[in-house]
C-alpha cells in the first residue's frame, strides 16, 4: 500500500484515471515509497530512496539550483557514504523525473547533517520543499536520531526557520574549515 505523505489534497481523479496501481509504484520506486502531496492539480510525487538515481540526472537536478557542476565519481563515493538518500519523483509511468533531492551523512545513531536540498525550479512554489524536510526527518527519526543540523545558503534561512530550525546565534556555536 502506497502511503502518503504530507498535509495538502490529493488528486485521485487523475491518480485512478491513469489506474496507478500499488503493485506498479513500488515496482518502480520501493516497497517503502511515499506520495508526496502537493499542491499541484497536475502532477503526482513520490519520495523514493530505493529508487536508483541517475548521477547525471542528479547533477543537472542541482545545477537547475545553481549550484557547481561536481565530479560524479566523488559525488557517487559521496552518495556512497551518505547515511539517508531521497529522491523526489515526478511520477510518470515510464520516464520519472527527478525533481528534488535531499541527502544526510551522519553516524546513524545520534547525529545527522542535511546536505543538497533542491528542488527544481520549475516545481518549486508547490509545497515540495517542505514536504520533503518533513520526510527527512521522519526518517532520521526513525533511525533514533537525536540532533540534526544543516547548513543553509542566506537566502533560505527564512525557509527552514518556518519550519522551526533554530538559527545559529552568531558566532557562538559554529565553525567551519575549508580546504581552499
Ligand atoms: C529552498 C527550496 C528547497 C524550497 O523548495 P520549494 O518547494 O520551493 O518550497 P515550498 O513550496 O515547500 O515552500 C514552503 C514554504 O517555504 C516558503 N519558502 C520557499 N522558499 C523560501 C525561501 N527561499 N525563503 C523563505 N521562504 C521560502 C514558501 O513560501 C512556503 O511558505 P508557506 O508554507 O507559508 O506557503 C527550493 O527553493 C530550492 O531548491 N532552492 C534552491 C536550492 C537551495 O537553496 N537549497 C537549500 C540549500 S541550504
Amino acid at each position: 500500500m502506497i502511503k502518503k505523505f504530507g498535509s495538502g489534497k490529493v488528486n485521485l481523479a487523475i491518480w485512478a484515471k491513469n489506474s496507478f496501481v500499488n503493485d506498479d509504484l513500488n515496482q518502480m520506486y520501493g516497497s517503502d515509497a511515499m506520495e508526496c502531496i502537493s499542491s499541484s492539480d497536475q502532477f503526482h510525487f513520490m519520495f523514493s530512496q530505493a529508487r536508483a538515481l541517475d548521477l547525471i540526472e542528479l547533477e543537472q537536478l542541482l545545477q537547475s539550483v545553481g549550484w557547481s557542476r561536481r565530479p560524479i565519481r566523488r559525488v557517487k563515493k559521496a552518495l556512497d557514504n551518505s547515511l539517508l538518500k531521497v529522491g523526489l519523483w515526478q511520477h510518470d509511468p515510464k520516464f520519472p523525473r527527478l525533481v528534488g533531492f535531499a541527502r544526510c551523512t551522519g553516524d546513524g545513531v545520534l547525529q545527522a547533517t542535511v546536505w543538497d536540498v533542491a528542488i527544481h525550479p520549475v516545481y518549486q512554489g508547490l509545497g515540495l520543499g517542505k514536504e520533503l524536510m518533513h520526510y527527512v526527518i521522519k526518517s532520521l527519526k526513525k533511525l533514533g536520531i537525536e540532533r540534526v543540523v544543516l547548513f543553509a545558503d542566506p537566502g533560505v534561512v527564512a525557509f527552514y526557520k518556518s519550519q522551526g530550525w533554530q538559527l545559529e546565534p552568531k558566532g557562538s556555536r559554529c565553525a567551519f574549515w575549508y580546504s581552499n
